[in-house]
């Protein structure tokens, strides 16, 4: 690549030539954040409901926040995890606070945070019995991650096809259907595993008896209960974890995404009876996970999130967004339904959001689709009723065009 700045459609065409073809990317080059906006290299300005796909919570280029990392690197970014390092035991301390669980490992990624939540699940009913033919049940349309572990879960034929097999001893049962998670459930069973929202699946919220009945089985059966809040976590839904609206507590759970903000961190986090009886030494490891910077991050953002009252916020505004979602639902005939918890929002169409998404996009408004007729609203956590007020005007704009054309 030539030294001098190329222009957007240049960057484009280099980005074509050089990444692999896993993304239909946007014809867009992303430069700068502030606040709930974004920038292309063009200096076009977008008001943000995607947040890199529920992560930035706290908006873009956050004083604090950036000054903390900024810290960070000017005195050590990684160690090993051989050594303790300050960051990692403030952020684990900070982590164990808010969740209520006992136990942090620290990954890389969401996936590599189910991963670990699987192979602790493994190894504390093999620890019991010494089998190895556990099972492990799962929800149709769940989304976990694209690792072979994460994949095996995921509810959606059509990521896994073209790489089974899988790792097996997989069942699936739907969400908000206890008979169905009574049928598929067996002595060999070890763990359930869902989202507690679930986010890529299009936006369903695991119900409360659902949730009970689920957790009361897994208490008579010594079944581990996993629940996956990489999307919905981190305050998105008003509680800083999913359940913890219903007090369904997990043996284990998984958070990544708005964990960092940004900088890529996830982990996942179990009881002490799960701790002292699964994963023990040489068992499980990372050379990145629970890294000085990383963990810097994680730490700065808890404090952040209770210092800005965040879910307060995503209350009030989360409430205000519903009810402005509801209000386009009675409007047109083609958006069928919505439905969601905080800021995490769906709005179903009975046709394709491509089209309604792209638009948008022009218009300088950020949004994602989940599945093909799902447009998902998970914003920045930082957003006010304005931001909320500009995104419903852009976004009336968009459904008139498809309604007449
Ligand atoms: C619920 C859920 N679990 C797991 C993952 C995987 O996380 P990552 O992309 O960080 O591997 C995602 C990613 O979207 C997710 O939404």
């Amino acid at each position: 690549m030539s030294e001098k700045a190329l222009s957007m459609k240049e960057y484009i065409d280099e980005a074509e030539a050089a990444l692999l073809h896993t993304y239909n990317r946007y014809q867009v080059v992303l430069d700068k954040g502030d606040g709930v906006y974004l920038y292309d290299m063009e200096g076009k300005k977008y008001l943000d409901f995607c947040a890199g796909i529920a992560v930035f919570a706290l908006g873009y280029n956050n004083r604090e926040y950036n000054d903390a990392l900024k810290a960070q690197i000017d005195k050590i970014i990684h160690t090993s995890n051989y050594y303790y390092n300050v960051p990692a035991v403030e952020a684990a301390v900070k982590m164990k606070k808010v969740s209520g669980m006992d136990r942090v490992f620290f990954t890389n990624s969401g996936a590599e945070a189910i991963e670990g939540a699987l192979k602790a699940a493994r190894k504390y009913a093999y620890l019991k019995d010494g089998r190895t033919d556990h099972e492990i049940l799962a929800m149709e349309h769940s989304f976990h991650g694209r690792t072979f572990g994460a994949l095996s879960v995921t509810g959606n034929p059509h990521y896994r096809e073209a790489f089974e097999p899988m790792i097996g001893n997989i069942r699936f049962a739907q969400l908000n259907d206890f008979d169905s998670v009574l049928s598929q459930v067996t002595d060999k069973t070890c763990a359930i595993i869902m989202e507690t929202v679930q986010g890529e699946g299009g936006i369903y919220p695991a119900q409360e008896e659902f949730l009970k009945k689920v957790r009361a089985l897994c208490d008579e059966k010594d079944i581990l209960l996993i629940l996956d809040e990489i999307q919905c976590g981190m305050g998105r839904t008003g509680y800083m974890y999913a359940w913890q609206r219903y007090g369904v507590k997990p043996d284990i759970m998984t958070t990544a995404k708005a964990l960092g903000c940004g900088v890529p961190v996830a982990a996942f986090l179990m009881t002490e009876k799960v701790g002292a009886h699964s994963l023990t030494s040489g068992d499980h490891g990372t050379t990145y996970g629970g890294n000085p910077l990383a963990c810097a991050a994680v730490s700065k953002v808890l404090d952040l999130f209770e210092k800005d009252n965040i879910i307060d916020n995503v209350r009030q505004v989360g409430a205000y967004l519903e009810e402005k979602l509801a209000a386009l639902v009675d409007n047109y005939d083609f958006i069928e339904a919505h439905r969601g918890v905080g800021l995490m929002q769906g709005m179903v169409f009975s046709i394709p959001v491509g089209d309604i998404i792209s638009r948008a996009l022009e218009k300088g408004l950020i949004l994602i689709n989940a599945g093909t007729n799902i447009i998902r609203f998970v914003p920045p956590l930082v957003i006010t009723r304005e931001n909320v007020d500009d995104m419903i005007v852009i976004l009336r704009d968009c459904l008139d065009e498809v309604k007449i054309s």
